[in-house]
Parts: structure tokens; C-alpha cells; sequence
């Protein structure tokens, strides 16, 4: 049974890091808000009981541009999951936020559905050697196949000249995946998550330079052709059941 909607061509974003409080739903919402910028009905997928993604939305007015919202948490892991087959028309991108202290089998299940994955490390010694022990455990315990999924990590909240951002950098630098992004500390994200909004749809005067910070997270993600795409098993697909009359196709 898939945990994520699995339509060809569809661009499986999943942000995960078990380290509570890095960034994760922060990201999940600015992926969000940008791809509902570019015209298409993206699908946040809120897979923490916290609902945070899902508060997110709840405040977003009806007058800016629509995101179709999934509180995923709802759903027991086995059941068969009825929003599965409610991917809307137009939907190119799921974007999943995950919960601080997901397991093992959850974080190897939604990898293997990802096609992209990123994760946020914050500039602390405590969080970097969390993102070490994590990195560590994706690469050799779950054996994640770099071929299968990208892999990017964004550096979170982060101090220009600071000695944390240093050590966070150069731990970053010794690994085969990329910083495709560094975010620095400001009260933008935090306002934009109380709005319901993004940083691209806060005033250009003050969203200007974290919008900026944020653009190469969008140019990675944007450099996926669905011809990467992972052969996921067939009968995963099959599993939907679908309404009658609709198509996965
Ligand atoms: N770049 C940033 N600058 C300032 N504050 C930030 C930034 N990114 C996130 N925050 C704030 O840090 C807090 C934690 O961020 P967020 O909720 O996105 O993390 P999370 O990984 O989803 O947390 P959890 O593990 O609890 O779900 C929030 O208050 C958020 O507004
Ligand atoms: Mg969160």
C-alpha cells in the first residue's frame, strides 16, 4: 500500500530530519506557497500529529492561491488511504512534512516513495551531530540509493561569521550530499508561518533577501525530470482504489 499518491510524473518532495524543530514544516510551507505561485494546486501532506502544516493552511485566506491540504496523521499507517485518490488534476507537486522522532520503518517507507528528499540541519553542535547520526543511519541502515532519490539539505537559521555556522558548513562539506540552500535566522519565517503564507507573498521590501536565500531550494527541486523517476513497484498503483471513473494517468 502507498503512503503517497505515486502518478507518474508527480515530484514526491518529503522534508524529514527527527530532530524536532529544524526547519521542517518551515519548508514544507514555502514549498507549498511557492508552487500554489506558480499556478498549479500543489498537495501539502502534513504526516504530524502537531498538524502544524494543516494550522499553516487553516489561516491562509481563501483569496490567495489555493494548496489542497492532506492531514495525513489522521489516517492509521495500514488503512487505505480515500485522499490518496483525490490527487487534484493539476497537481504536479506533493510536498510531505513529517514529525520530530518518526521510526525507522516510516522514514525507510516515505523515502522509498520520495523522489526528492530534503533535510534541515540547524547550526548547532547539538543538531549537527543529530544530522550526522541521522545522515549516517539513511546511508548505511536504511540504505538509501542516492541514484533513487535526491537528497539536498538546507543549513536552517543560521549566523553569518558565527563559529556554529562554520562548524556547521565544514561538517556539511564532508558529505556526498549537497547544500542546496542556506537560510538565515529572521523573524520573516516565523511571520509568514503565522499568516499562512510564504516568504515569496510577504512584501518584496521585506521578503527580498530571505526570498532570495530560498530560490536555490527551488532551482534543485525544478532540475527533477520525471524521467529519474524510480520504477516503484506497479502493484503499489494497482493498490489505489481508484473512484469509478477517475485515473491515476
Ligand atoms: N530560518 C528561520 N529563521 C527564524 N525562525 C525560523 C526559521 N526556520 C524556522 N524557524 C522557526 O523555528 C521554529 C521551528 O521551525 P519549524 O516548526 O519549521 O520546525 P520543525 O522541524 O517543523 O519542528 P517540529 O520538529 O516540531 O515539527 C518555528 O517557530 C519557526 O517559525
Ligand atoms: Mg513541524
Amino acid at each position: 500500500m502507498s503512503l503517497l499518491p505515486n502518478r507518474h510524473g508527480l515530484q514526491r518532495i518529503v522534508v524529514l530530519n527527527p530532530k524536532g524543530g529544524c526547519g521542517k514544516t518551515s519548508i514544507a510551507t514555502n514549498l507549498a506557497s511557492y508552487y500554489s505561485l506558480q499556478g498549479e494546486m500543489p498537495m501539502l501532506l502534513d504526516c504530524d500529529p502537531q498538524g502544524a502544516s494543516m494550522r499553516w493552511l487553516e489561516k491562509r485566506s481563501r483569496l490567495r492561491a489555493p494548496i489542497h491540504g492532506i492531514a495525513a496523521y489522521r489516517n492509521s499507517l495500514n488503512m487505505t488511504r480515500s485522499w490518496q485518490q483525490r490527487v487534484p488534476r493539476e497537481t504536479r507537486h506533493v510536498i510531505v512534512d513529517t514529525p520530530a522522532a518518526l521510526e525507522g520503518p516510516q522514514i525507510h517507507d516515505l523515502i522509498y516513495e520520495a523522489n526528492n528528499l530534503i533535510i534541515p540541519v540547524l547550526a548547532s553542535p547539538i543538531d549537527i551531530r543529530f544530522a550526522a547520526r541521522f545522515i549516517a543511519e539513511l546511508l548505511l541502515v536504511a540504505q538509501v540509493d542516492l541514484r533513487a532519490v535526491r537528497v539536498g539539505i538546507v543549513a536552517n537559521r543560521t549566523r553569518r561569521n558565527t563559529k556554529s555556522l562554520r562548524q556547521l558548513m565544514r561538517f556539511l562539506s564532508g558529505l556526498k550530499i549537497p547544500v542546496i540552500a542556506v537560510l538565515r535566522d529572521s523573524q520573516n519565517f516565523v511571520n509568514a508561518v503565522g499568516e499562512g503564507i510564504g516568504i515569496a507573498e510577504l512584501p518584496t521590501y521585506q521578503g527580498r533577501e530571505d526570498n532570495r536565500s530560498l530560490q536555490p531550494v527551488f532551482s534543485w527541486l525544478d532540475q527533477w525530470q520525471p524521467s529519474q523517476e524510480k520504477l516503484l513497484n506497479p502493484t503499489k498503483i494497482d493498490d489505489l482504489r481508484l473512484p469509478h471513473g477517475t485515473s491515476l494517468h
